[in-house]
């Protein structure tokens, strides 16, 4: 049944039309608990609470589908708003991006360009930028192009996913160029071929790479909500006297919040990812896919 639906909400996701229905409307279903609202001043509002409890930031304007070199603009316009918006406030938020948002299904160029836009801006106000991690039709593209960004700037990082076999060697690889990485276990979903099926190899496999990076000495952002991981991570700094200025805590914004406070408060640096934008409801889905429990949480407001 889980399995289902999983398939079923990473299937909405995806589609298109639902996607463009839904952002129509204002946050619906639930999406609330997840989306820190529909405009940038309301992820603001949100990134300030956050820092006055002692959690940083990052910000992502949700955009999906994005086909035309305009639309690929109109986004990077809505990050450079961002970058905007977060140096005014002078709050403690980087801004995470995603490529085809920016016209990677485009070109690579006009991704490129995007991303050199956001870029400049971003290094104009000292604020970090991390490229996120999409489905693995992207993941060498991606690389790619942060392997470009990263000759130009020192203010970029990118995310790899322990569920992919080959993530161990690009750890190795961007290793040689310092990447500050964000490491996940992986969202999307993918093939046998690719990615391992089973959730005890993704995990084992995640921890093995959020150790090789941090004894290689890279800056390390585990990003994650899953207890053991965090409390194995936790027993690895302290064993291997890991400074903690080389790696930080990451969770999404309105998921195990009481954990998220718990880290701050034990010193640790916590970043919420906190997405906005009309967009919302792609993202959404992969949040009920990642746990389709949530889905109670969803039906208790459809009742309402
Ligand atoms: P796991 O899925 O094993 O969950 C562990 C526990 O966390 C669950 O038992 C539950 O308590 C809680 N939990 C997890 N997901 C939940 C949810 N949706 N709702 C409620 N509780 C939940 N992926 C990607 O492919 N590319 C990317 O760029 C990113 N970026 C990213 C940034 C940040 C800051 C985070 C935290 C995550 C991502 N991800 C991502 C998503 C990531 O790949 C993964 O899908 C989720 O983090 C869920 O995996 P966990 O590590 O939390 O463990």
């Amino acid at each position: 049944m889980e399995a289902i639906m999983r398939n079923f909400f990473q299937f909405l996701a995806r589609n298109k039309r639902v996607n463009k229905w839904a952002a129509k409307y204002g946050l619906h279903l639930g999406a609330q608990k997840f989306v820190a609202g529909l405009s940038i001043e309301q992820a603001i509002t949100q990134v300030r609470l956050l820092y006055e409890d002692g959690r940083a930031a990052t910000l992502d304007h949700l955009g999906e589908f994005v086909r035309s070199e305009a639309e690929a603009r109109q986004s990077a316009y809505m990050c450079l708003k961002a970058l905007e918006a977060i140096a005014e406030a002078n709050v403690p938020s980087h801004l995470s991006v995603k490529l085809t948002s920016l016209g990677l299904d485009i070109s690579d160029d006009l991704c490129f360009e995007q991303m050199c836009h956001i870029l400049n801006k971003a290094s104009e106000h000292r604020i970090f930028v991390r490229i996120d991690m999409e489905d693995y039709a992207h993941c060498q593209q991606a690389i790619d192009l942060f392997k470009r960004l990263r000759k130009m700037y020192d203010g970029v990082g990118l995310v790899l996913q322990a569920y992919l076999y080959r993530t161990e060697q690009d750890l190795r690889d961007l290793g040689q160029i310092s990447a500050n990485l964000r490491l996940v276990k992986g969202a999307y979903k993918e093939s046998p071929e690719v990615a391992f099926p089973k959730k005890a190899d993704v995990d084992k496999n995640y921890l093995k790479i959020i150790k090789q990076h941090l004894l290689n000495g890279h800056y390390t952002a585990v990003a994650s909500h899953d207890e053991q991981i965090i409390h194995q991570v936790k027993e690895f700094v302290r064993e291997k006297e890991i400074k903690r200025d080389q790696f930080e805590f990451q969770m999404l914004f309105g998921i195990r919040e009481d954990m998220q406070k718990k880290l701050a408060s034990e010193g640790y640096t916590v970043r919420v990812y906190v997405p906005y934008g009309k967009d919302w409801f792609g993202y959404y889905m992969r949040r009920l896919a990642e746990r389709p429990a949530n889905v109670w949480f969803v039906m208790k407001n459809w009742m309402k």
